[in-house]
């Protein structure tokens, strides 16, 4: 049987109790396998959404309209995260889903990529599959299936990797430890003294231009200044990714201290 609307119904049914049956569901969409419904609710139930009441009709029937959609959009997490889609549309990876294009794919690259991944589209499910929503693999395996340049490579070789290495045993990331999305995709803290929150900025472009807003808002959560301006400007060490300490001394930097020495007079 491959009666992935019918199948669908009945599971949000299940699931969610409340669930009204409407009319207008109409036929389904596509096809689907039993065994592939069964991996995706597997998936789901062990997912921090399961956890939150967040069921297949949250995602898969539309606000408005109580529509069955079957492979829903951006626009059915927007509810509940708001701050992760807007930031995402802004970024390189978004954009053209923002301007009404189609997806982002490898395809369309000026930077080396993974050959088998040229013709995967970027959207909410390519990181973090919606179903699992696993924000670990997200953080580097998932970058690593398509970026295939020099500086992604050599992340593996560097102190970070180690500390990223020493989190996996953890159920979500830690801040103690660096992954791609510490530096390309950073934590921001939204809270407020008696609700805290704190989300993730998924405009990938945001970190780069200009290069010392990565340093300040980064680097320097757990560097000094100079530390993190010497590493960040020297481009030999971005491109190996941050594997040894850094060796410029910028001449900027320099004249501050000496400038505040005159100044302190010591
Ligand atoms: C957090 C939102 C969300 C929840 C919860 C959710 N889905 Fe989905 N589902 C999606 C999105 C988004 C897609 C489209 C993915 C894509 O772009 O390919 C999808 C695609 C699917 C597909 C087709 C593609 C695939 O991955 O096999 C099936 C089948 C499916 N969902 C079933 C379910 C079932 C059953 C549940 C409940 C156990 C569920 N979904 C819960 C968002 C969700
Ligand atoms: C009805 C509200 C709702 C909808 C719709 C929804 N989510 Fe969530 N999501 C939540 C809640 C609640 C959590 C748990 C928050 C927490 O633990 O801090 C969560 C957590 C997550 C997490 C983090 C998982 C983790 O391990 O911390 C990701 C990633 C995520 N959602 C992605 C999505 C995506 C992608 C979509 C759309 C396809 C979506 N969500 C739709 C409510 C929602
Ligand atoms: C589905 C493939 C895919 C995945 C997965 C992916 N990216 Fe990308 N990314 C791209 C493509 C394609 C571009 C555009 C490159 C170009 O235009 O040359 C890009 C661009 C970027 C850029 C450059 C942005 C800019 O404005 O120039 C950064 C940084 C980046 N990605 C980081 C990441 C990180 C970090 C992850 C994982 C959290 C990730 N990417 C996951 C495909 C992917
Ligand atoms: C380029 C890879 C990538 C894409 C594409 C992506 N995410 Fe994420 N997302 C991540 C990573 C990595 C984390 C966890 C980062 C961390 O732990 O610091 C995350 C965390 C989250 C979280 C939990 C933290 C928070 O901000 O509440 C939510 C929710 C989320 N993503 C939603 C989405 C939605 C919605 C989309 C589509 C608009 C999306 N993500 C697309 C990589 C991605
Ligand atoms: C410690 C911080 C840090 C980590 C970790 C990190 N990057 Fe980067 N990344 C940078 C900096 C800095 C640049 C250079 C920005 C510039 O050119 O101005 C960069 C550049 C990039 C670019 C190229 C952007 C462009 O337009 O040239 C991509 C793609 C990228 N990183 C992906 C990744 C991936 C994938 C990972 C993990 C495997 C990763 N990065 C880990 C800091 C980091
Ligand atoms: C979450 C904390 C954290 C963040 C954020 C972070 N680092 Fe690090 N970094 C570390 C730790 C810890 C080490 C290992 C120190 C040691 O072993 O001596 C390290 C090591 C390094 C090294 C030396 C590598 C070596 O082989 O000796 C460089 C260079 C570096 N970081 C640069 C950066 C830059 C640039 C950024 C921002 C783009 C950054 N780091 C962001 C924690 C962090």
């Amino acid at each position: 049987m491959k009666q992935w609307g019918i199948w669908l119904v009945i599971m949000m049914c299940f699931l969610s109790g409340a669930f009204v049956l409407d009319a207008a569901l109409g036929p389904p969409a596509f096809a689907t396998s039993d065994a592939e419904l069964q991996a995706v609710q597997e998936q789901w139930q062990s997912s921090a959404h399961a956890l939150a009441d967040v069921n297949c009709s949250s995602c898969h029937q539309a606000e408005q309209t109580k529509k069955f959609v079957a492979l829903p959009t951006q626009e059915s997490c927007k509810s509940c995260h708001t701050e992760a889609v807007d930031t995402f549309l802004l970024g390189k990876h978004g954009i053209r889903i923002q301007e009404g294009e189609s997806p982002l794919t490898p395809a369309m690259a000026h930077l080396p990529m993974q050959t088998e991944a040229q013709d995967r589209v970027m959207n909410c499910n390519t990181c973090h599959d919606v179903h699992s929503v696993n924000t670990q693999t997200a953080a580097v395996d998932a970058c690593l299936t398509c970026h295939n340049d020099t500086h992604s490579q050599n992340f593996q070789n560097s102190k970070h990797a180690q500390l990223w290495q020493q989190d996996i045993k953890l159920p979500r990331p830690s801040a103690q430890a660096v992954s791609c999305a510490t530096c390309h995709l950073p934590r921001h803290d939204i809270g407020t003294k008696n609700k805290p929150q704190v989300v993730v900025n998924h405009n990938n472009t945001y970190t780069l231009l200009p290069r010392d807003r990565m340093a300040k808002e980064v680097c320097m959560n757990c560097h000094g200044m100079e530390y993190a301006f010497n590493s960040i400007f020297d481009d030999d060490l971005v491109v190996s990714n941050f594997a040894r300490p850094p060796t410029e001394k910028l001449t900027t930097l320099e004249m501050i201290r000496a400038s505040e020495t005159k100044r302190s007079g010591n």
